[in-house]
């Protein structure tokens, strides 16, 4: 992924690479674990209309404005708003982002060492012949320990920090761009199982016809959190892409093509749990352990299940640790570039940082599951507070500096490569940044947390 490009800064090799790079950022648990929860959590199909909305709307406008800052500033975001806006408190905006990429690489974490526990289990066979009580048995008895989820979580954050350290980013775009397209093929065939099985329909209908009965304001919040955690916007991750990105490369199809990429993947994560969620007996709202416990009981239904298991698992993984990469980036990049610290010991502090944060959040399934705040335990907590108030709070600051800071005809010669592309939707684009984005994001953001009242 990374060579040397202008004033020895790194900087994607192909188009392919910065695709392959942006959409491992947006793909991962977000798609395949925290979508599908959160879709159940909040109702189902009501919720996935305005979630789509959501992603043309604003997830695409803010990507664009993400890249647009990160490669003009060719910095970090924090150091992208500076050399931007010099002398204006703009950087703050690249400030919260970097609480809000510990916080999420603090619960990421929580989850990716689940997915790692699942693959080991996998490969023991442990869910054979189990009735889908026994599964969520086995799930229960796992999250809530304190030792094992541990290790996973410090597994996962070491594997982050040393693809960050070894540069083996240019590897993993190799192998991310080959099995990717194999995790889509799992899921579509698990995708085709979920909906074979007797009693599909009802989780087809639970998430594709909608039902607005159940949207209140704390349901179109999530859905706004749920598409900018899932595109991983509004801290700076694509900031910090973005000034990777080479100069010749056209950012408007890039922000189109990963968001659409990104939402496919979601829907048919969707199509695989939902159905079968319904037909197993399963609770559609039980949480960030949905997919822990419906997709073992889709493998058990499966010829080859023991090996799909297997592989679907670690593939997600792989998906995880694509993005993980991208939210340890954001931290590293500042501190190597802004404090002027290695790159080796920046992975390291930010490693073990967001590490220790994230030993909460595990231990809030099992030893700290009474620590509340709001009937929020911690993990909740740092998901909601970044996921929903931080990330949508980041895209608001960013469509305003972009539609109302910079100048147009800077951000014309951004999207245009200084002229020698076509622009269309210029003035619609323009219209959303300035406008209809930061209004929406502010109305979604204020109303639920109680500042304006809309209805
Ligand atoms: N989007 C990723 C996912 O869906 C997670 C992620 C990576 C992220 N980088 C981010 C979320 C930056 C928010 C901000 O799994």
């Amino acid at each position: 992924m990374a060579n040397s490009g202008v004033e020895g800064r790194d900087c994607f090799t192909s188009k392919f690479g910065i695709i392959c790079a942006a959409a491992g950022s947006a793909i991962g648990l977000g798609n395949i674990w925290r979508f599908p929860y959160v879709v159940g959590d909040s109702g189902g199909g009501a919720f996935l209309l305005i979630y789509l909305g959501f992603i043309l709307l604003l997830g695409i406008p803010v990507m664009l404005s993400e890249f647009i800052i990160g490669r003009r500033g060719q910095r970090n975001a924090l150091g992208s708003f500076k050399k931007l806006a010099p002398g204006k408190q703009w950087y703050l905006v690249g400030v919260m982002g970097i609480v809000a990429a510990f916080m999420i690489l603090a619960f990421y974490s929580t989850i990716a060492g689940w997915t790692l526990h699942y693959v080991t289990q996998s490969i023991a066979d442990s869910f054979a012949g189990k009735t889908s009580g026994e599964i969520n048995q086995l799930f229960d008895s796992f999250h809530t320990r304190s030792f094992l989820p541990l290790i996973w979580q410090l597994i996962f954050m070491a594997m982050t920090a040393w693809i960050i350290l070894s540069g083996v980013k240019r590897g993993i775009e190799k192998y991310a761009k080959v099995l990717m397209p194999f995790l889509v093929l799992m899921l579509i065939i698990m995708a085709v199982r979920s909906i074979t099985l007797e009693g599909a329909t009802e989780g087809l209908l639970f998430l594709f016809r909608p039902d607005f009965s159940a949207v209140d304001s704390g349901v179109i919040l999530a859905a706004l959190g749920q598409a900018f955690f899932s595109l991983s916007i509004g801290m700076g991750a694509l900031i910090t892409y973005g000034s990777y990105i080479k100069k010749h490369n056209n950012l408007g199809n890039i922000s189109v093509e990963v968001s659409i990429a990104d939402t496919l993947i979601a829907i048919l994560a969707g199509v695989a749990i939902f159905p079968a969620v319904f037909a197993f007996g399963l609770a559609p709202d039980e949480g960030p352990g949905l997919i822990f416990t419906v997709l073992p009981n889709i493998f058990q239904q499966m010829p080859g299940g023991y090996f799909f298991s297997i592989i679907f698992f670690v593939l997600l993984a792989i998906a995880a640790l694509t993005s993980s990469i991208s939210i340890l980036e954001v931290v590293v990049a500042y501190l190597t570039e802004e404090l002027n610290i290695t790159r080796h010991k920046a992975t390291l502090m930010a490693a073990i940082a967001a590490a220790f944060v994230g030993a909460f959040c595990t231990l809030s399934f099992g030893v700290l599951k009474d620590v509340t705040i709001s009937e929020l335990h911690i993990f909740g907590l740092l998901d909601f507070t970044a996921s929903n108030l931080l990330l949508p709070l980041g895209g608001l600051l960013i469509v305003i500096f972009v539609g109302w800071y910079m100048k147009p005809s800077d951000i014309k010669d951004e999207i245009s490569n200084s002229g020698t592309l076509k622009v269309r939707l210029f003035n619609v684009l323009m219209f959303i940044l300035k406008f209809i984005a930061p209004i929406a994001i502010a109305i979604v953001l204020f109303d639920s947390l109680g500042i304006i009242r809309v209805n």
